[in-house]
């Protein structure tokens, strides 16, 4: 976890967000998803923070929870210091105002009948505190400061493509000066080409204007280049969290490693050979009671199967949940437990 003497801006503890889900059949008793379990964190005021894992691990569900749109179902989103859920309206208006987000898909986040002048001062009509001619004003710096003109105010989304359409995504969740932003997969609905532009767009931003990042994202290439600290979850969990430089040099959760691995042109500091990980992912409906990963681990023990695997700092700031790593803890270290498990048997 970040050094405790920088300031922390956003911290989340022993977060858990479940989704009630109807059954499959008529009378069937409802269920729930275990979108997100026990995730504590802390982010430090300035940095970028990467989120990886596969596709429904639980990302955006944590992101919509730190900026106040999803009630957590246990534990708490503290922002500034201040447990976010137990604040009182205004104050709660208040600081949602300070957290944004930008969104995958900017083609559906943005209002086809709106021009960019409607959806840029969006945000500062429902405010209230601006008259006019400074929304306009302030809709024509935002639009410069994102590589647009005001030559494109009076444009429809329609009329751009889809790397400028994310600068309009953009300059409005930095309309109200933000100073915590949540990027959750800027540029993977985007063509290849305009990557580089969007994501350099975002630090050139974050400079200026001195904002906390956290930066959700599938490609670990990216992650390794922004991020200063990042966590790894599978299956709602947090299964490896510590800075970008310690997970990148030292992977050392079978499933970051399999992540790393994976993934040809990111450059890990000791090139380990390639896992290809079996099998799909469980359900989060009914997820196994031991290491969420233990199906698909290369790795496991008979223990994983149904013991959880605390997350346990290995070296200063970096932690993992994993029994391979840290033993088992007592009583359950015996013979039994740290026999291998026989995929053929499960
Ligand atoms: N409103 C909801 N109701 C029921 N289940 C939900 C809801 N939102 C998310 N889920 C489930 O919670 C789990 C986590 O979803 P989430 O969207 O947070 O994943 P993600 O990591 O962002 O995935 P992706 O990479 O595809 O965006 C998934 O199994 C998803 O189906
Ligand atoms: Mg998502």
């Amino acid at each position: 976890m970040p050094n405790e003497a920088k300031s922390i801006i956003m911290e989340l503890e022993h977060l858990s967000v479940d989704f009630p889900v109807k059954g499959a059949l008529p009378f069937q008793k409802k269920r729930r998803v275990q979108a997100v379990t026990d995730v504590s964190l802390k982010i430090e005021s300035g940095e970028t923070f990467g989120i990886v894992g596969e596709s429904g691990c639980g990302k955006s569900t944590i992101a919509n929870a730190m900026v106040g749109m999803i009630r957590p179902t246990e534990g708490k989103v503290i922002f500034k210091g201040q447990d976010l859920f137990a604040l009182e309206r205004k104050l709660f208006k208040e600081a949602r105002r300070d957290m944004q987000m930008i969104f995958q898909d900017p083609f559906s986040s943005l209002n086809p009948r709106f021009n960019v002048y409607q959806i840029i001062s969006e945000p500062m009509l429902i405010r209230g505190k601006s008259t006019p001619e400074e929304m306009k004003e302030r809709v024509i710096e935002l639009l410069r400061l994102v590589g647009l003109s005001d030559k494109d105010l009076y444009r429809h989304p329609s009329d751009f493509s889809g790397g400028q359409r994310q600068r309009i995504g953009i300059a409005r969740a930095i309309s109200l000066n933000p100073d915590f932003l949540i990027c959750d997969e800027p540029v993977s609905a985007l063509d290849v080409s305009v990557h580089a532009q969007i994501l350099n767009l975002l630090m050139e931003l974050q400079e200026k204007l001195q904002m906390t990042y956290v930066f959700i994202s599938h490609n670990l290439a990216v992650v390794k280049n922004l991020c200063d600290h990042m966590i790894v979850m599978y299956l709602g969990k947090v299964m490896e969290s510590g800075s970008t430089k310690a997970i990148y040099k030292n992977p050392l959760h079978p499933y970051t490693n399999a992540l790393l691995t994976a993934v040809l042109d990111v450059d890990i500091d000791n090139q380990k050979e390639r896992v290809i990980l079996e099998g799909d992912i469980p359900s989060p409906i009914d997820p196994p009671k031991g290491c969420r990963f233990y199906q698909r681990c290369p790795m496991a023990m008979m223990g994983c199967k149904s013991i959880a695997a605390p997350l346990i700092e290995v070296e200063p700031g970096h932690f993992v949940s994993c029994h391979k790593v840290n033993g088992f803890p007592e009583p359950y270290a015996n013979e039994e437990n740290t026999r291998p498990l026989d995929p053929e048997n499960e």
